[in-house]
């Protein structure tokens, strides 16, 4: 028998949980160690799944020889440092998202991936839900034609992470662009086919989070007075091949979420064959742009709950059968520049270039 992969977890909080499901899945990978920077945390979660190995130092468990897949949940700022450790250690590194807060340090992280050998994935599970892998496989056949537009949104009503990790810029870089702008940029970067981004216009905004007695709806746990990061950012996006992006992201927004619920996310893309929504999936397919139209709602799977713990099935599939990354951190490179560009953008108040 094969031998299995062995995958060790470091920071075993929120997003791990749905991790955790994956590697348990996986017919090629099993987890054999935890880390986490709290006892309580750790030796709970490690009880609860029967792992041995425990670490609350992740250089220590990234020193393990036994160890072949380090994959990082921690908060933002540990990603890069720990992924390019966990690389020059000689392991594939699943690290979820963003990558890393910055273009420069996906940068460093992908000059590490490329010394050891091994395979560095950006955990963007969006793209492993049902109805991204539908949509997807329908641009792949050229539904749309040229896409030359597109409007992306993630936006949420009075719904703040409150964790230190997500609201203080030294810990996560940022706020909802940071956070779940990201999920949005990238799923509309990979259905556009990855144009390369030349320059972007930006606004943040923080009007509502520091007003006396806001709360996140999650809880309604009242908002650290303190925090430092955005609650709303809107860019406009130029495109090597002339297609253009309206990216709109907020924790906090008087938007009405459609059915009441606490988000809205939504992905238009416009084309010379026709446009499509996502997640609904639907299609506007048009042979003659102004008169015949049709529309159309691609069959869809019924749940696609499982999206996280594909991508873990995913990477560890790519490692064993010597495949490329899943989502290569090359991809994650255009989302950090175009995030921080937007950032530079809004403190400078003009439109800035991407390198
Ligand atoms: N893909 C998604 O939909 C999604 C959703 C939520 C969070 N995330 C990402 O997952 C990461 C973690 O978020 P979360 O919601 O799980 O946060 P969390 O606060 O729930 O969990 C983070 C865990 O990491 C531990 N930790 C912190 N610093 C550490 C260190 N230096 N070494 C070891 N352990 C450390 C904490 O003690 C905590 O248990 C973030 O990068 C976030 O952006 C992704």
């Amino acid at each position: 028998m094969v031998k299995k992969l062995n995958v060790g977890v470091i920071g075993i909080g929120g997003i791990a949980g749905t991790h955790i499901p994956g590697w348990q899945k996986s017919p090629h990978a099993e987890i054999i160690a935890f880390c986490d920077i709290l006892p309580e945390v750790l030796h709970r979660v490690s009880d609860q799944h029967d792992i041995a190995l425990r670490y609350e130092d992740a250089r220590e468990m990234i020193a393990n020889p036994e160890i072949d897949v380090v994959d990082i949940c921690t908060p933002n700022a540990f990603h890069a440092p720990y992924a390019i450790a966990a690389l020059k250690a000689g392991k594939h590194v699943l690290c979820e998202k963003p990558l890393a807060p910055t273009p420069a340090e996906v940068l460093e992280m992908i000059a590490a991936r490329d010394q050891s050998g091994k395979l560095l994935m950006t955990a963007q599970h969006f793209r492993f839900g049902n109805s991204a892998q539908a949509l997807k496989a329908e641009l792949d056949r050229g539904t749309l034609g040229d896409i030359y537009h597109a409007r992306s949104w993630m936006l949420r009503r009075a719904a703040v992470p409150t964790r230190p990790g997500f609201i203080y810029k030294k810990n996560s870089g940022g706020g909802p662009c940071i956070d779940i702008g990201v999920h949005i940029l990238d799923l509309t970067l990979w259905m556009m086919g990855h144009p390369k981004p030349v320059s972007v216009t930006g606004v943040t905004q923080d009007k509502l989070i520091h007003q006396a007695g806001s709360f996140s709806q999650w809880g309604r746990v009242p908002i650290p007075t303190d925090l430092d990061v955005e609650e709303f950012a809107a860019a406009f996006v130029r495109f090597d091949n002339g297609a253009t992006l309206i990216l709109e992201v907020s924790w906090m927004l008087h938007h009405n979420v459609p059915g009441g619920g606490s988000e809205d996310m939504q992905m238009w893309l416009y084309g010379t064959e026709g446009g499509a929504q996502w997640p609904k999936n639907e299609l506007l397919a048009s042979s003659n742009p102004t008169m015949q139209f049709l529309n159309t709602q691609l069959q869809l799977a019924p749940s696609n709950a499982e999206a996280h713990a594909q991508e873990c099935i995913a990477f560890a599939e790519a490692i064993v059968e010597g495949r490329p990354s899943p989502v290569p951190p090359e991809e994650s490179l255009p989302v950090a520049r175009i995030l921080d560009g937007l950032y530079r953008s809004a403190a400078s108040g003009t439109e800035v270039a991407l390198s």
